[in-house]
């Protein structure tokens, strides 16, 4: 597979007489992808029914020409406003029952079906105009669905929407008043009609209610993308992408990934750091100008899972962003390392955000790989270096790893329904699974919650997960390595009631959870023979045997030989021990990480990046700061 660079490019942003110069420039740096269009709708029909294509034609000739392949953007994250005013209720409307305003971009509403229309009808005539052009290569769907908390919507659409949604799921409402437990306060319903969105209650909302209303928001956000796909499907034969943004749970990214032949995502890793990956002080200052050491990799894995397999970076963070609460400039070196990283995870292209840095608007702060005044910026040696290496380079693929992590997203509603204790959130207990199995040098598969065959794996977790699919616990069944499961997984029903008998129901092991208690970050729960379990904890009980219990005698993880549940949320060097431990069992080798230090291993090679602010030394070499190193295999 041919490893290859590209970048977001906006035409409508220059003047023309600049298009052929910046075009040649991004083939001398070793870019083969441009990606255009997808803010672009005012300029493509500045009125309605009124259509100016020359300009984009021309921009796709002049960038064809100079042999980059076009990665196409439907325009349908920015709306422009004759539309907004033609349709004033296909704006999104928030939890305080605010509309969102005109001025930035992603106001509308998925729930919205004559949205839905102009964007099948927009993405229709692009296709139609350049779908079997010979220089667009690839298209991409929209923009990051629910950046900025765009995905849940509480306007008059979205409750007729989830109204029919119910009805069509439930048929009764007898039906749905069972499944949500609503004799509890007097809140049964007789018609669907009655039934209001989970906002504005005067105490929490059934918890019941809130997890369908996440589920059909989820549903728009995947029927919004299939719109386009099937419009588009039938104009182009090139892969339809979608980028995903970095720690987004709130619709299910399988489910869209499922209708989509990529999946591609936006690593800015300065800025994750600072506004929405957790960690001490110590790291957050550790990492300032590096980014969290395991973010990108989770990241790379669950988006291969999501594209089946097919994995690229959409936007890459070039230098400073403008977003975050503070934005450092990375070290340097770091800019080569996340594209190599990408690589190592199985990426087949890797874009940088953006070519020139604009001097206007919102972004007029965010770094690209040119300067405003078009000299070159810090980030474009850096991408020339990873051309000329990926040149040199043996091909790099993804392989399949020895240990596993399933990663739900319906979870995360309902944990985000019902937390119980402050601090649980799923990308939190996941992320915490998967930085174990980091700092131990380990590549790690993601695998989705509907994953019918382990056999690959000598280790599987599965943290968190409201309840097991007939297909995993099938697979589990199966399982010859061990798999630790739990906190928290299988002790709900699909409707975020409790089981009777009470789960978790794991096949031929007897392990129940009786209690369940969260836990503040002033107090933890002490193991035998040290560390610690925080946030969570879950009292077992059952005739499964006791592999590891807490200082005062009681079980912390419990099961049979291959399947064991674990009761609570380990501190991370706890985390990294129990993992050290089972790794052992399971004939799976380990080395403890320093530092920054963090491996993947590859079928062709095992990468080294250091994350570090200090070289470290590893298989004979000195990696420097913000360094990579490969050995090949
Ligand atoms: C992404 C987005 C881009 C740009 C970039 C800035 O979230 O897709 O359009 O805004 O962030 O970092």
């Amino acid at each position: 597979m041919n490893r290859t660079l590209g970048v977001c490019y906006y035409p409508e942003h220059w003047q023309e007489t600049q298009w052929a110069s910046d075009a040649a420039r991004m083939v001398a740096a070793g870019l083969t992808w441009v990606r255009i269009g997808e803010f672009a709708w005012q300029r493509i029909e500045p009125a309605p029914g009124r259509f100016d294509w020359d300009w984009l034609d021309r921009a796709v000739a002049v960038l064809g020409d100079a042999g980059l392949k076009v990665v196409m953007g439907t325009p349908t994250a920015t709306p422009p406003r004759w539309l907004v005013d033609q349709m004033p209720d296909m704006i999104a409307v928030d939890a305080q029952g605010r509309p969102r305003k005109f001025g930035s971009r992603r106001h509308y509403d998925f729930s919205y079906l004559p949205y839905r229309d102009a964007c099948r009808r927009i993405a229709r005539l692009m296709g139609e105009r350049y779908g079997r052009n010979p220089h667009v290569a690839a298209w991409q769907i929209d923009n990051e669905y629910d950046c900025h908390d765009t995905c849940l919507s509480y306007s008059d659409a979205a409750r007729a929407g989830f109204q029919d949604w119910l009805a069509q799921k439930y048929q009764s409402t007898d039906a749905l008043n069972r499944a949500w437990g609503n004799v509890f306060w007097s809140m049964d319903y007789d018609s669907f009609d009655q039934i209001d969105l989970p906002n504005l209650t005067v105490t929490e909302p059934n918890p019941s209610h809130v997890l369908d209303f996440r589920r059909y928001s989820s549903d728009q956000v995947v029927a919004f993308n299939r719109v386009q796909v099937d419009v588009l499907r039938d104009l182009t034969d090139t892969p339809l992408i979608h980028n995903y943004m970095g720690r987004t749970l709130t619709f299910d990214h399988y489910a869209v990934g499922a209708d989509l032949d990529i999946a591609s995502w936006d690593s800015y890793p300065i800025g994750f750091l600072s506004d929405r990956i957790e960690g001490t002080e110590a790291e957050k200052q550790a990492f300032l100008r590096q980014g969290h050491p395991d973010n990108q990799a989770f990241h790379h894995d669950l988006y291969r899972a999501v594209g089946k397999g097919r994995l690229w970076v959409m936007e890459q963070q070039p230098g400073p962003v403008n977003w975050a609460p503070y934005n450092p400039a990375p070290l340097p070196g770091m800019v080569r390392l996340w594209s190599w990283e990408a690589f190592a995870h199985g990426a087949e292209a890797v874009c940088y955000f953006r070519w020139r840095q604009a001097p206007f608007a919102q972004e007029q702060m965010h770094a690209g790989l040119l300067r405003p005044d078009d000299s070159e910026a810090p980030g474009l040696a850096e991408a020339r270096q990873v051309a000329d290496e990926l040149a040199q380079l043996p091909d790099v693929s993804a392989g399949t790893a020895s240990v596993a992590l399933v990663f739900d997203y319906e979870s995360a509603w309902a944990w985000d329904a019902q937390p119980q204790g402050a601090d649980f959130e799923m990308f939190r207990l996941a992320f915490a699974a998967y930085r174990g199995l980091r700092k131990l040098g380990l590549s790690i598969d993601i695998l989705p919650p509907d994953c019918a065959d382990l056999s690959a794996y000598k280790l599987v977790l599965a943290p968190g997960l409201l309840t097991l699919s007939d297909n995993l616990r099938d697979a589990l069944a199966r399982f010859t390595g061990v798999a630790l499961i739990g906190p928290r997984t299988d002790v709900k029903t699909a409707d975020l009631t409790i089981p009777n008998p009470m789960g978790p129901n794991l096949p031929g092991t007897d392990v129940t959870v009786t209690l369940t208690e969260s836990i503040p970050p002033s107090d933890a729960i002490v193991l035998e023979g040290g560390g610690t379990f925080r946030h969570w904890f879950e009292g077992l009980e059952g005739t499964a045997a006791v592999h590891h219990r807490t200082a005062d005698g009681r079980p912390a993880i419990m099961g049979g030989d291959h399947l064991r549940y674990l009761a609570g949320w380990p501190a991370d060097e706890t985390f990294v021990d129990i993992l050290r431990t089972t790794c052992a069992e399971v004939g799976v080798a380990t080395q403890d990480m320093p530092g920054g230090l963090r491996l993947r291993e590859t079928p062709e090679a095992t990468f080294a990046f250091n994350y570090g602010a200090d070289p470290v030394d590893w298989q004979g070499q000195t990696i420097p700061a913000a360094g990579v190193a490969w050995v090949k295999r």
